[in-house]
């Protein structure tokens, strides 16, 4: 039988990356449309971007910083160049975090994808550190202290923190050890990390036959040419990004301090604003706590996402539900007036030590805390998935979607809430 669809003839280089068909309705433009195709942008922009960095700066402590000096000042859009790095660098955490929401809300890590979602956890290991790394290299007074606050935070690692601390600062301060093993790190080892991943989950997403689509449930669907609807498109939005990153950088300088100065700290000293959240952490809870225990957890339970087994497996229907939908809303409203609230408790008024003299910290600051955080939250799953008659996945989800507003108010205060001493302070203060 004659097929209904058109033929294509010339496959090119595009066809690695889409099939000739594609579902028609993976054109529609939708608030997570091209998250993924954004990141590749932004990654191929920050390999051009540092590249040229490239011709002007030294990897050494005595002309980090003035080649920096010298980049901004004298050569020609060094600037521009800069700030198209430095903003790029931020966009991207942002927006391979939202893709990783929206693949994780769609259910797109199972089965046939799960290999994916660990390429994917990959990629984002390589975009934190990427991040981590370049921080450092203007070698100013912002970048110097917030790595060194960074890297102490690994000390707090039972067994092999001070060995990883070693390792990666290449002694036991900061110094010219420390800047050739970022730089090598940044400009060679993660960029080819990157480039063995990211084809690899391209080709993964062709396995799947394509990105999740609920209508593939639905029999058969009206399918269009990939090219030229589906790649006319992607190239309108990669435009789009393009120029608002660089209409920011035109707009916004990136920061440039003093240079680093080892015997005189900022005060307040703040990690950088991705790692703020894990900072504020370190205010509430004891240090093996929060540098270890809940990390570890974290990660442990996005790798084996993939293993729970879902009803809806495959459906790419946003939330599992519409009760799920709701769920979040209402976890998300419970977190926002939940979690400013225990900040402010856990400052000002809940002094346990003071309740109970003679308690060592580990189980002031780490063990009380953590029992009691494990608890509400078994009791908040409870009291969720009766109150909306759910599954256990809405549960889960809606325990996700609580624990994910948590850290967002987290990072936030940490980024804007916090002043000298580590008081909390109001944002105009
Ligand atoms: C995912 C990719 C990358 C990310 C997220 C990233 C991120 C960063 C960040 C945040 C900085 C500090 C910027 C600042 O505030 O001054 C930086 C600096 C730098 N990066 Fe990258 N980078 C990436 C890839 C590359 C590549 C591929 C190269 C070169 C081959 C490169 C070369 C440099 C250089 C030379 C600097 C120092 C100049 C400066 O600090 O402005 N980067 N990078
Ligand atoms: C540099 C970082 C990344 C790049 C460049 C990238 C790129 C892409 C692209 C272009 C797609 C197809 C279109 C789309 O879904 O938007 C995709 C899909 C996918 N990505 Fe990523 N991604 C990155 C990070 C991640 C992360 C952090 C995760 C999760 C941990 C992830 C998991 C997935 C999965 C499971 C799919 C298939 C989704 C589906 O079939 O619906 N990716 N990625």
């Amino acid at each position: 039988m004659a097929s209904v669809y058109p033929k294509i003839k010339n496959r090119g280089f595009v066809y690695h990356l889409h099939p000739p068909l594609v579902p028609q309705n993976v054109l529609k433009f939708t608030h997570t449309w091209g998250l993924g195709g954004s990141a590749l942008v932004l990654v191929l922009m920050q390999i051009i971007s540092g590249i040229l960095l490239l011709f002007a700066y030294s990897p050494t402590p005595e002309a980090a910083y003035p080649s920096i000096v010298a980049l901004q000042q004298e050569m020609l859009f060094g600037k521009l160049i800069r700030n198209l790095h430095h903003w790029g660098a931020n966009f991207l955490v942002f927006v391979v975090f939202f893709h990783m929401l929206r693949v994780f809300f769609t259910g797109a890590y199972n089965s046939r994808r799960k290999v994916n979602w660990w390429i994917g956890l990959g990629l984002f290991l390589c975009v934190l550190i990427s991040n981590f790394t370049g921080y450092l290299l203007p070698l100013d007074q912002l970048s110097f202290w917030a790595i060194t606050i960074c890297t102490a935070m690994f000390e707090y690692i039972p067994l092999i923190g001070t060995m990883i601390q070693k390792i990666i600062i290449g002694g036991t301060e900061i110094g010219k050890a420390t800047l050739s093993n970022f730089f090598a790190i940044h400009v060679a080892l993660v960029p080819m990390c990157l480039a063995i991943l990211m084809p690899f989950h391209f080709w993964q997403i062709r396995k799947a036959k394509g990105v999740i689509n609920p209508s593939s449930a639905e029999g058969k669907i009206h399918k269009v040419s990939s090219v030229p609807q589906l790649v006319t498109r992607e190239a309108a939005m990669a435009l789009v990004m393009i120029a608002a990153l660089f209409l920011f950088s035109v707009l916004f300088d990136a920061p440039l301090a003093d240079k680093a100065n080892p015997g005189l700290s900022p005060n307040p000293t703040k990690a950088p604003w991705y790692f703020s959240g894990l900072q504020e952490l370190l205010q509430h809870f004891h240090p093996l706590v929060a540098v270890f225990v809940i990390p570890f957890f974290t990660v442990s339970c996005l790798i084996c996402l993939p293993y729970l087994k879902f009803e809806k497996a495959d459906g790419g229907i946003w939330f599992l539900s519409e009760n799920g939908r709701r769920m979040g809303i209402m976890s998300a409203i419970t977190a926002l007036v939940i979690a400013p609230v225990m900040i402010v408790l856990s400052e000002y008024v809940i002094n346990i030590s003071k309740i109970v003299p003679g308690v060592p910290p580990v189980v002031i600051n780490g063990v009380i805390p953590a029992v009691l955080t494990v608890v509400f939250l078994f009791g908040f799953y409870q009291v969720m998935k009766q109150k909306f008659a759910a599954t256990a996945e809405e549960g889960v989800q809606a325990v996700f979607i609580f624990l994910l507003v948590c850290f967002v108010v987290l990072t936030i205060t940490g980024v804007w809430f916090r002043g000298p001493g580590m008081e909390l302070v109001w944002l105009w203060d």
